[in-house]
């Protein structure tokens, strides 16, 4: 992404303090209004009455994109325990046992969130800083409702890249890594939601690394997230894999006498 490819627009005067704040971070232009939009600019964040969202601009456009922790799809996937069955069982989730999890590839924080409302910490990597901003401010709007508060606070956020900026952490005892959006889902909306951060992160994945570095860095074991039918995130083949409706969970012991 190109920096004269995104913008943030001033649209909800009074945030006008952390729009400025938030362009200076993220070392944007700031303009007014979206008729201020340079032909360039592909995308433009903002802040409104929902919280910071993420557009893309142009007459077709999906619709804006925001970390939304009360989304119905992500409390059903919690509510419903044969739908969490995948993720649950492949990081190693078991009773009173809940493992130190480092999500090194946080997105859009929904997986983060899951386990944490299982009672898992939960450490969040995320290198877009786009994306570190969606999710900081959604984990900001979390952290004032009563039902989600105490699930936040077992959630952490970081910008960075892994691979990169982390050092490894000798407590995590499981890594988490779901790199890449699927091209292809079965809501509309999801899809639509996923075209504008396919869109926003298009650009080269080093997934050879990405896996090597999470092998060498967790104490229990390292888990891919890959759509149901995809190919193994690369040529090393997991240990165990735990198919759910849609996704499919790569799981790779690190300490093969700790596959609990
Ligand atoms: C498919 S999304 C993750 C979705 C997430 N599991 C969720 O539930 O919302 C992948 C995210 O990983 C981030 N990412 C990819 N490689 C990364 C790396 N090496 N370090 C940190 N973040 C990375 C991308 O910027 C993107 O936001």
């Amino acid at each position: 992404m190109k920096p004269n490819q995104i913008a943030i627009v001033l649209s909800c005067s009074d945030r006008e303090e952390e729009s400025i704040q938030l362009a200076q971070r993220l070392d944007l232009p700031l303009v007014s209004s979206r008729e201020e939009l340079t032909a360039e600019c592909k995308f433009y964040i903002a802040y409104g009455a929902e919280g910071l969202s993420l557009c893309m601009t142009g007459k077709a456009a999906p619709g804006p994109v925001r970390v939304d922790f009360s989304d119905p799809r992500l409390q059903y996937r919690i509510g419903d325990a044969t739908k969490s069955q995948g993720i649950v069982k492949a990081v190693g989730l078991k009773g009173s046992k809940h493992p130190a999890i480092l999500d090194a590839t946080a997105g859009m924080g929904k997986d983060a969130f899951l386990l944490a409302s299982l009672g898992c910490r939960v450490h969040m990597l995320e290198r877009s800083a786009v994306v570190h901003a969606l999710l900081e401010d959604g984990l900001q709007r979390a952290r004032v409702d009563l039902d989600k508060h105490s699930i936040v606070s077992r959630l952490s956020l970081e910008h960075g890249e892994f691979g990169a900026d982390l050092q490894c952490d000798s407590k995590v005892d499981v890594i988490y890594l779901d790199p890449m959006f699927p091209d292809r889902t079965k809501s509309a909306r999801v899809k639509k939601n996923m075209f504008v951060l396919q869109k926003l992160l298009a650009g080269e994945q080093q997934n050879e690394k990405l896996l090597v570095q999470a092998l060498n860095c967790a104490r229990k074991r390292v888990v891919v997230k890959r759509a149901k039918t995809a190919p193994h995130l690369t040529a090393i083949t997991p240990d165990i894999e735990f198919k759910g409706s849609s996704s499919r969970y790569d799981v790779y012991l690190t300490s093969k006498g700790a596959s609990d």
